[in-house]
């Protein structure tokens, strides 16, 4: 199974930071917070992976990543206990922030005709999702969501079940029909990008992920997994403190 990883956009909640580098290259904690996406996809068995980001601070991305030889999962060297994988990393510009749902079309010519694993580059999972991702394998549905409860819903995607089952996602709703966010990470099958092409622009000039999802919602196709661990994204100055308490209570201090 293949992953992508979405590291565009332009980071403005984490300014002036990100003046001089891509959000995602800012430390949560003791590493950098691509590490953290990309120890979700390892976890759950994926090593081929697309990283998308704007142009401006790629250097500084491949700069850290390269090939993705020997990548140093937990940020640690191996000499120092840290656990070193070989994953294979592409790259492709996102010439513009038009969107999480333009960023994923980017990925269309390296997924080819299999079902594949997205998650967004500042979305920090405590959880191993591998069980969720096998089921999903063997499926016959397009598309897997990962709700968590949370107190401050209008931040997000919000999912109104109804039966155990997605009825609707709203995106950040003043008033929510539920406390379960949509998190930032999403299985898909490749029809996804014929839907992507189907998108129009929302009122702040985005392809959005919620559009892609509701398709599956009203398509019928789409299943969901309650994540139990800790989950949050680091895009803004309070959760990316937040992020780095997490790891740090998890990980130990360093
Ligand atoms: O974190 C989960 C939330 O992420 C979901 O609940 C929302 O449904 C989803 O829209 C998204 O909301 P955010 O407001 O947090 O999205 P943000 O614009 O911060 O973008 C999140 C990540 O997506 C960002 O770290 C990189 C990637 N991205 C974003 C944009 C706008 C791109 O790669 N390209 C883009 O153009």
């Amino acid at each position: 199974m293949k992953g992508v990883i979405l590291a565009g956009g332009t980071g403005s909640r984490l300014y002036p930071a990100t003046k001089v580098t891509n959000k995602h290259l800012i430390c949560v904690y003791d590493r950098p917070m691509l590490y953290f996406p990309l120890r979700t996809l390892i976890d759950a068995g994926v090593t081929d992976i697309l990283i998308t980001s704007g142009g401006e601070h790629q250097g500084a991305i491949t700069s850290l990543l390269g090939s993705g030889k020997s990548f140093e999962i937990d940020g640690k060297k191996k000499e120092d206990g840290g656990r070193v994988i070989d994953v294979n990393i592409t790259y492709r510009i996102q010439d513009r922030a038009g969107g999480i749902a333009e960023a994923l079309g980017l990925a269309k010519d390296f997924v080819g005709r299999e079902k594949f694993m997205v998650i967004l580059g500042d979305n920090i999972f405590e959880d191993n999702v591998n069980g969720a991702v096998q089921e999903f394998l063997k499926s016959n549905t397009s598309a897997c969501i990962f709700l968590k409860e949370v107190t401050d819903a209008q931040r997000f995607g919000v999912a109104e079940l109804k039966n155990e089952k997605v009825i609707g996602i709203e995106e950040k709703p003043t008033q929510p029909k539920s406390n379960l966010a949509v998190t930032g990470l999403y299985l898909y099958s490749p029809d996804v990008f014929d839907v992507v092409k189907t998108l129009k622009p929302s009122g702040r000039g985005e392809l959005e992920i919620t559009d892609v999802n509701n398709h599956y919602v009203k398509q019928g196709t789409m299943i969901y997994s309650v994540v139990k661990g800790n989950w949050t994204d680091a895009g803004t100055p309070e959760s990316l403190y937040k992020a780095a308490g997490l790891v740090r209570e998890k990980e130990g201090k360093r």
